[in-house]
């Protein structure tokens, strides 16, 4: 049985794609913030043999710690780190944020996702994929409509740090950045373009896609190269 370590697999795109592998015959390892009852929980009751939950903050490196020691005699196929955030104000530019909501963001979205991906890199076997969920919106070149100032920054310093672990790392396995589209989810909304039922499928067949290929990739739901 293949297994995949998902963290921030409570809700939206995480606990979607957590399903997705489960109905094609994966374990998954998904991760939860707090005791509260969430949609991985159901997930878990219908399929207990298929599905673990395990407890983080990837805000707190005590907790991502502990996760480790709590894995540590496990081996992932494909980690995805997916979890991540927006300002509450989408709209403000990057002058008008709080430095507390600009901290909150950046923390979140980049400095944690590497903090994790450094700390349970060694649960990934050497065959494997090492993926972090980023957005379009961290593509530089591609920032031609601006907005979303400080969720695009988060992202674009995601994709920077990436780059560094992987030539530090020497590209020997195969990872990567995913751009998923915009997609209905509390973080996404209900206008975005793409639903969940029909994402999941394509992202996890973009995450099996990179098995076997060394090296780090930014690529969109239809496995195309975007541009840093
Ligand atoms: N939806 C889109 O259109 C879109 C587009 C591009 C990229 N993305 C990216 O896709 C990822 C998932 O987004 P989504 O749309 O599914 O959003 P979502 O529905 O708001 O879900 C966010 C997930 O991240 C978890 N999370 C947030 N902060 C965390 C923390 N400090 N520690 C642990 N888990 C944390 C949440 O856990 P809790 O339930 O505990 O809050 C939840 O599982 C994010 O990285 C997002 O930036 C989304």
């Amino acid at each position: 049985m293949k297994r995949i370590l998902i963290i921030g697999a409570s809700r939206g795109i995480g606990h979607a794609m957590a399903s997705e592998f489960v109905t094609r015959g994966w374990h998954v390892t998904g991760t939860v913030r707090g005791s509260a009852e969430t949609p991985l929980h159901a997930l878990r009751a219908n399929h207990p043999k298929a599905v673990e939950i395990a407890s983080i903050d990837i805000n707190e490196p005590t907790q991502i710690a502990a996760l480790h020691d709590r894995l540590k005699d496990r081996r992932y196929d494909i980690l995805l780190v997916n979890a991540g955030t927006a300002n509450a104000n989408q709209n403000e530019t990057i002058a008008e944020t709080t430095t507390e909501e600009f901290t909150r963001v950046m923390i979140t979205n980049a400095l944690s996702p590497m903090r994790v991906v450094e700390a349970l890199a060694d649960l990934v076997t050497p065959e494997g994929t090492i993926s972090v969920m980023s957005s379009g919106q961290g593509s530089i070149a591609g920032n031609t409509r601006g907005g979303h100032e400080v969720y695009r920054g988060s992202k674009a310093a995601l994709n920077q740090y990436m780059r560094s672990y992987a030539i530090r790392e020497g590209e020997t396995r195969a990872m990567l950045l995913i751009a998923p589209g915009w997609i209905q989810t509390e973080l996404g909304g209900m206008d975005a373009r793409y639903t969940l039922a029909e994402s999941a499928p394509k992202l996890v067949d973009l995450l099996l896609s990179q098995e076997g290929k060394p090296g780090l990739r930014y690529e969109d739901r239809d496995g195309r190269t975007v541009m840093w």
